[in-house]
């Protein structure tokens, strides 16, 4: 008998491509490379974002520069995300996204960081409405694919100003607008109105994106209970967990909650992604790299404060592989007994 599911969220057209399942992971600097998104997409997005690129570093053409708006082939439909204030800069770092094989331009206006902010760039933006409009105008005019844009309530809690800059926005031609719940002033503190979402959504008839402490698949849902959202993007909650991606997936689909993980699953994904690291960076940086991501995926694993500590004082790559291996698998054991040791929070 196939099962009958009910999806929570439609999902919708944003130029040629259908953005189903209406789930986004987040654009993070330093964390959403090429290899991090590739983990994600097994597990049931439909649109991935690149980190931030500042539109003057796309001026400078560094190498770090282009390897930030690598794309993988089969990563469609995926959005180039720029930044940056000056016209002249925001549209020739837009044409070099399209160069580079974007199937949406991303405009940054939620960026809090202070080297930004000093910039008037990022979330900074949305304390001039004129500046705003221009910007979007200068992009949407400039190339011929959807142009979207990623914004913050307003730049604090006097000045919040989401339903203003989601009609200029719409007025300007962006063809989906991404709202984190938070004021520039809150930073990462606080929790997101998912009702201040709402006022974008309700100001607008383009498909409206919420963002914001969404952790699992109940979150989620009530996101979209509280603001109307057409669509959920996750991020730091799927930092050493892409199974809430799944999670997510699954309940705005009208599917049943997956099973959780077992350890040899957990230990593919994190190989995997260590692989995938090597084979982006080169192994000296994946070397790096990993102390970052690896430790982010124990959260909640027995032993996990141990094997934080003991995981940063090995060097060598494939010590590196094999402490993760051990410390993962040992999880097996565990399990086994019926005694469980993976405790993943999703
Ligand atoms: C380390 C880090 C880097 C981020 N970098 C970006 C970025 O490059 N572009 C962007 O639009 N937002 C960036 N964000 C904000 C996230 O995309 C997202 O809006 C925010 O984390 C709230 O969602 P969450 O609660 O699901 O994490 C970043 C957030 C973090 C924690």
């Amino acid at each position: 008998m196939t099962q009958q599911t009910t999806s929570v969220l439609p999902g919708f057209k944003l130029g040629k491509f259908d953005i189903s399942p209406p789930l986004a992971l987040a654009p993070m600097a330093g964390i959403t490379d090429l290899p991090f998104r590739r983990i994600c997409r097994r597990f049931g997005i439909g649109l991935t974002v690149t980190e931030m690129i500042a539109s003057r570093a796309v001026e400078f053409g560094c190498e770090r520069t282009e390897r930030m708006a690598e794309l993988d082939k089969d990563e469609s439909p995926v959005s180039i995300q720029i930044a940056g204030s000056d016209c002249k800069y925001v549209v020739d770092a837009a044409l070099w996204a399209v160069d580079h094989g974007a199937d949406f331009v991303d405009i940054n206006m939620g960026c809090p960081v202070k080297k930004v902010v000093k910039q008037v760039a990022g979330s900074a933006m949305l304390r001039d409405e004129g500046l705003v409009a221009r910007v979007i105008d200068a992009v949407v005019k400039a190339v011929d694919i959807p142009v979207t844009l990623k914004i913050r309530t307003g730049w604090d809690s006097e000045s919040k100003n989401v339903e203003n800059i989601a009609h200029i926005a719409e007025d300007n031609g962006i063809q989906m607008l991404t709202v984190h719940g938070r004021t520039r002033a809150q930073m990462f503190s606080g929790k997101a109105s998912w009702e201040d979402i709402g006022l974008a959504k309700a100001a607008v008839s383009i498909p409206v994106i919420g963002n914001g402490d969404i952790v699992d698949g109940e979150s989620a849902l009530e996101m979209i209970r509280q603001s109307g959202c057409d669509g959920i993007m996750v991020g730091r909650a799927v930092q050493g967990n892409p199974w809430i991606l799944e999670q997510v997936h699954a309940a705005i689909m009208g599917l049943p909650k997956p099973e959780k993980p077992n350890a040899e699953e957990v230990w593919d994904v994190v190989h995997e992604h260590m692989l995938h690291l090597a084979d982006f960076h080169g192994v000296k940086r994946a070397s790096k790299l990993v102390r970052k991501h690896v430790p982010w995926y124990s959260k909640g694993h027995r032993g996990s404060a141990e094997f934080r500590s003991s995981f940063q004082t090995v060097f060598d790559w494939n010590a590196q592989i094999e402490t993760a291996k051990a410390y993962f698998l040992s999880d097996i054991h565990h399990e086994e007994t019926g005694e469980r040791g993976l405790d993943v929070a999703v």
